[in-house]
């Protein structure tokens, strides 16, 4: 089955609200691709402007996270029906560095992961295994276990729209990509689980992309393995090389 790409820019907390507009206008010209799916996740506070900045390209704007609770006394978090309000499609959720240091957990993930569908915003769930653990050899049953909790209670046709993010903490904003063999092999083994879970359809429908250190160099050969749908960057979505990640082949 053919997946369409989907490149994803997460922003993390850079570019104030002006500058985030300025970015979007320069990088419009450069990610003009339908053939893919082109996301940029911007801070909360740029998400209206990017959006209006966007309007009319293929660009589609997606938040860094969101909180699982409808509304209510959740001082400084933003729910669900604000994203969607403004027309947010696309949501992180889990990146490691919210597991790091907002402690978030699989548990909070999956919470996340179901608000997110019952409100129809697509999540992209990161997940991905730390230095110490690929050295003991245990990268695959950890990844499964995050995988595993995030997807309880979410249904197959809920599954198949999702889309998650193997992002290795040891190559995130480290200039230390993984190889494509490295990166091929745990995405397969995710789309495995996926399969698992549910049934083979599910599994070659979910879109499965790589992140940690991407660059224009490293796209083409990662975004061309059999289980790999694209990329989340960092780093490198925040510059003109985005426009080459995007049109990487
Ligand atoms: O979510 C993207 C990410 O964590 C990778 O960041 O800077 O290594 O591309 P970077």
């Amino acid at each position: 089955m053919s997946r369409r790409k989907i490149i994803a820019g997460n922003w993390k907390m850079n570019k104030t609200p002006s500058e985030a507009v300025a970015l979007v206008n320069e990088l419009k010209p450069l990610v003009a691709n339908d053939e893919v799916d082109v996301v940029f996740c911007v801070p909360a506070i740029s998400i209206i402007p990017c959006m209006e900045a966007a309007k009319g390209t293929n660009i589609k704007i997606g938040a860094e996270n969101m909180y699982f609770e409808e509304s209510g006394a959740f001082t400084g978090e933003i729910a669900p029906n604000m994203l969607t309000d403004v027309g947010v499609k696309y949501v992180v959720i889990g990146h490691s560095e919210r597991r790091e240091y907002f402690a978030e957990t699989n548990i909070t993930v999956n919470k996340k992961v179901k608000k997110a569908f019952e409100h129809s915003i697509t999540p992209i769930v990161c997940c991905g295994e730390s230095l110490e653990q690929r050295e003991q050899g245990v990268t695959i049953d950890f990844i499964r276990q995050q995988i595993k909790i995030a997807f309880l209670d979410v249904t197959a046709d809920q599954a198949k729209t999702a889309v998650i993010a193997y992002e290795p903490i040891w190559a995130i904003g480290t200039g230390k990509v993984a190889t494509t063999e490295q990166a091929q092999e745990v995405c397969a083994a995710i789309r495995v689980c996926i399969g698992e879970i549910y049934d083979e359809a599910t599994a070659q429908a979910i879109r499965i992309q790589y992140g940690g250190s991407v660059t224009a160099a490293s796209a083409a050969e990662l975004f061309a393995q059999p289980d790999i749908d694209g990329g989340l960057v960092g780093g490198a979505s925040l510059k003109p090389d985005f426009g080459k990640i995007v049109n990487y082949k």
